[in-house]
């Protein structure tokens, strides 16, 4: 039946796009109108219970929605740094209750005290001047630290666009066989979390027969405590659409997708602008550079769904579809967008891409350790003294990023959490053996994921984050398979009524629950989130032990 839906979606095209249709019909009250989802549904020729099913799920579209006026955000960095029950007392002076929601995160970890108004992002000291912003009086500031130590690509200084795109240039003077050639060479493994060696990607997509083919650039950095995506699209903008291209000439796809948050207006406004400048200098469109290469951008806000990062839901949201993770084989590299071979890259990974064709693939393979090769941009957030984005060679020891860039903590800290909220819980005796690559951190039972770094204060109670977790996956769990749907439910049933009464949890069947949902869930968020909670059961045993049956 989806596959029908898609082939239906697909007819529509990217322009009339039904998911697009949905957020904007949202826009005004929060949620579409019942005659809006039936018109639509018409119109799209899907059935009303699919266009329901779909406005249903997102955080913006959701009936829940409806009247929302502020965002508080309730990501892991701002909820460990304590900041917002704050901003909801003041928030609470100018806004009925009805009126404030919550949204998760906003990407402004290296502050905290986050929150949404008005469709702009605000932290740190924003909330004390909250009357002159509503007032419309203040504007949204956004300042964190950016330094790279070691090889810096991501972070090197732009030049201007007609300097950077020399790049494609040349490249377009090359075969697409010779530029993945570089890719081969390069090493390059997708920044998203799992790691996967993308010119891999692109030559199972570059073979598989089609005409119309899509790069779909996934910035729907849904994980808390990561920014660095953030970063490069509204500061390197160019990395990551440059990067698209390249892949669109490699493949052979002339269209790309950017499937940006919502909770990142600036990126989507940033974006939207730069692909202008491109449009004006005849850097994307018809004939590039004059050859046959025609190459174009579609730019999709997205509305506030955790799994919509995973690959699979996030094609089925862009075909307006309940965003439900699909069972691979077939993989989007064969049956992707709208049924057509697509490649699905993270934005760092795309991001990468320039600089490996421009300095070549042996230049990025000879940095870094073992086969996680070129650098990796940090974030890290506000509890640290010097939160920020850091780019460093894969390979460097996570002892240097937390006391040389970091500078250490603001109050002491027990764990950090790692790579977003499916990542490794690591205790303070475990960074000197760990180092900012791939197999260091599975070697150690940790998860290097998109390395965000999240701390867990000293003060904090292990038990709640666990707590936290489960909860997270319980609200962005998409319901496809029932390990994640009914355990991560059942994970937070049990973990709050030991925090909340004097029941105690029956080890066994903790870790039963984990193990059903590690080996059984579709997706890794289901199979993910045990990592944190083996990690917590292993490294804070004694703090949770009075929630446990002796
Ligand atoms: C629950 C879940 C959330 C994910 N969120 C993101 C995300 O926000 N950004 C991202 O690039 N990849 C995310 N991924 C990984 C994607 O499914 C996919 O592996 C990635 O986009 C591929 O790009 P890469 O090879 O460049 O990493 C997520 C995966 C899961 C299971
Ligand atoms: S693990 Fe969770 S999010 Fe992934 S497919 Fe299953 S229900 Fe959906």
């Amino acid at each position: 039946m989806s596959k029908n839906i898609s082939e239906l979606s697909g007819r529509k095209g990217l322009k009339t796009n039904l998911f697009e249709e949905l957020g904007l019909l949202a826009k005004e009250e929060g949620t579409p109108k019942k005659e809006d989802l039936e018109r639509l549904a018409d119109e799209f020729l899907i059935g009303k219970a699919n266009v329901y099913g779909s406005a249903s799920f997102y955080d913006f579209t959701r009936e829940e929605n409806k009247g929302k006026k502020v965002y508080i955000c309730n990501g892991s960095s701002c909820m460990t740094a304590g900041t917002q029950s704050k901003v909801h007392d003041q928030l609470s002076k100018h806004f009925a209750a009805e009126e404030i929601g919550e949204m998760c995160c906003l990407g402004r970890c290296h502050e905290n005290s986050s929150f949404n108004f008005d469709g702009r992002n605000y932290s740190g000291n924003a909330i004390e001047k909250i009357e002159d912003i509503k007032a419309g009086k203040d504007k949204p500031l956004d300042h964190y630290h950016v330094e790279s130590v070691g090889s810096g690509m991501l972070t090197e200084v732009f030049s201007d666009i007609d300097t950077f795109y020399q790049i494609l240039k040349d490249s377009l003077a090359k075969s697409p066989d010779e530029l993945l050639s570089e890719l081969k060479k390069s090493g390059l493994r997708g920044r998203g979390g799992a790691g996967f060696p993308s010119a891999f990607k692109f030559e199972s997509c570059k073979n598989t027969p089609g005409k119309t083919k899509f790069v779909v650039c996934n910035a729907d950095e849904g994980d808390p405590g990561a920014y660095s995506d953030r970063y490069l699209l509204e500061q390197r903008p160019h990395t990551v659409l440059l990067g698209m291209i390249l892949t669109g000439y490699i493949i052979g796809a002339s269209t790309g997708v950017l499937y940006i948050r919502g909770e990142y207006p600036e990126s989507i406004d940033v974006v939207t602008e730069e692909l202008e400048k491109l449009r004006q200098k005849n850097l994307i469109g018809e004939h590039i550079y004059g050859t046959n290469f025609s190459f174009d951008f579609k730019v999709i806000r997205a509305q506030g769904a955790y799994i919509c990062g995973e690959e699979t839901a996030l094609l089925s949201s862009i075909e307006g579809q309940r965003p439900e993770v699909r069972i691979r084989p077939p993989y989007p590299a064969q049956q992707g967008l709208f049924n057509k071979p697509t490649v699905v890259n993270n934005v760092e990974t795309l991001a990468c891409i320039p600089w490996i064709l421009r300095e070549g693939g042996d230049s990025f393979a000879a940095i870094g350790r073992g086969k996680s090769t070129g650098t990796k941009l940090v974030s890290l957030d506000g509890f640290f003294n010097r939160p920020g984005i850091y780019e460093v060679d894969m390979g460097t020891p996570l002892s240097v990023v937390v006391e040389e860039l970091g500078k250490g903590f603001k109050s002491p800290v027990k764990a950090l959490h790692i790579g977003g909220p499916l990542g490794g819980l690591v205790p303070m005796d475990k960074i000197k053996d760990l180092s900012i690559d791939f197999e260091s951190f599975n070697q150690e039972g940790f998860l290097l994921g998109h390395a965000s770094v999240v701390c867990l204060p000293e003060s904090y109670p292990v038990i709640e984050y666990i707590e936290h977790l489960f909860q997270f996956t319980a609200h962005e769990s998409c319901g496809k398979c029932f390990p994640c749907r009914i355990g991560s439910t059942r994970g937070y049933e049990m973990i709050h009524k030991a925090r909340t009464s004097d029941y105690k949890i029956e080890k066994t069947l903790l870790t039963d629950l984990i193990e059903t949902m590690e080996i059984g869930s579709l997706c890794a968020l289901g199979g993910g989130v045990p990592l944190p909670v083996r990690n917590a059961l292993k490294y804070f045993h004694a703090e949770l032990q009075p929630f446990f049956n002796a």
